[in-house]
């Protein structure tokens, strides 16, 4: 450590938040190998300039090399690094950027972090967009994943799947009541009888529904009540409740190096982890004082959930399918802006089962 240490901005019981630069911020404040969880969400390489300081897809992997050197040796060495990141489309065509990819594998080559899994947070209310691609030419589909790439200095983080298990299927619950039948799958794995066990939940996949709907919650309110504006790229506190519940331990330390609205320093407090966040932006700060004035959630997260609300679906994609009956497709690729040229005839007769 070095020079004076950085005041928070905000403090709470187990955590604080203070206003600085992470890189310089982080390194005044935390020894080498003190960190548990590093859970976050850097600006996104969206090449339009959104109001919260995204960069230039282009540079983006440039730019993230001194965090990612930082996170390496502020990680204890079992500890992780959870990066939730969204794509990006490449202005005037509808091609994808691969700058998230190419960070994934920078972090791994360079930096010395190993991919423990990689993840998928798949939002359902997303809006389909570019609507240039996706509604008015029809030739790309809604883009409604962000990835969240797992990361460790070692191939063995401490981490434990029991801790975010899920709902049996109505599919699995049939299966434990009426029994299944060891047999070999025709894909050649042997499904024993350790399969009918009931361990009271099921493993979930590496797929995460969370729809993206926050409209009245306390920090909402308290933003509005305040005149202050609501940070525009929030995640659900769900995504780092996930991670902090399945890879940290109460007592850990959680660090948030681009805090934003400090989601992961509320979700931290609520699990008894210690925490600290740090943002550039003060009014994203001013607007996080909220989630540390009551007690609880003040994220919106659903507390009732039935059973149907628990589940989102995603439909088998054959349900629609309906033999050769289909209109042709834009020998272009869709350059020509001409949307009638892809209608087809009776859209009736495509959505109905053959
Ligand atoms: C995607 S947002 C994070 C939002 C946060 N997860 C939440 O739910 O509120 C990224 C944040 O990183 C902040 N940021 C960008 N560069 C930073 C830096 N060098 N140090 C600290 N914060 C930074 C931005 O101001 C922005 O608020």
């Amino acid at each position: 450590m070095t020079g004076r240490k950085p005041a928070p901005y905000l403090a709470s019981k187990l955590g604080a938040a203070y206003l600085g630069d992470s890189l310089g911020v982080l390194p005044a404040l935390l020894k080498p190998h003190s960190v548990d969880l590093i859970m976050t969400s850097p600006p996104f390489g969206l090449v339009r300039k959104k109001d919260y300081g995204n960069h230039d897809a282009d540079k983006y992997v440039d730019w993230f090399k001194a965090f990612g050197e930082l996170f390496r040796k502020l990680l204890k060495p079992q500890g992780s690094l959870v990066i939730d990141i969204g794509g990006a489309w490449i202005p005037g065509q509808p091609t994808r950027s691969l700058y998230h990819y190419e960070l994934l594998i920078m972090l791994c080559r360079e930096c010395g972090f190993h991919l423990a899994q990689d993840f998928f947070w798949w939002n359902p209310a997303k809006l389909p967009t570019p609507a240039e691609w996706v509604n008015i030419r029809r030739i790309r589909v809604k883009d409604a994943i962000n990835c969240v790439w797992w990361l460790s200095p070692t191939p063995w983080p401490k981490a434990s799947n029991r801790r975010v298990l899920a709902p049996y299927s109505d599919a699995m619950r049939g299966l434990l009541k009426n029994g299944y039948k060891a047999k070999l799958r025709p894909s050649g794995h042997d499904i024993s009888d350790k399969f009918s066990t009931n361990n009271g939940a099921a493993i979930p996949p590496n797929l995460i529904a969370i729809p993206h709907t926050e409209s009245n919650s306390y920090y909402l309110r308290y933003c509005k009540e305040h005149g202050l504006e609501p940070h525009p790229a929030r995640f659900p506190a769900e995504l780092p409740e996930y991670f902090i519940r399945m890879l940290t331990d109460p007592g850990d330390l959680v660090v948030d190096p681009f805090g934003g609205s400090c989601v992961t320093g509320e979700v931290s407090e609520r699990l008894e982890r210690r925490w600290i966040c740090s943002e550039l932006v003060e009014e994203y700060l001013k607007g996080a004082r909220a989630r540390f004035q009551r007690r609880g959630n003040t994220a919106g997260i659903p507390s009732k959930r039935t059973e149907h609300e628990s589940f989102y679906k995603a439909f088998h994609p054959g349900i629609n399918w309906n033999g050769t009956r289909e209109p042709k497709l834009p020998a272009d690729g869709g350059r020509k802006r001409n949307p009638k040229a892809v209608k087809p005839e009776n859209p009736a007769t495509l959505w109905t089962v053959a």
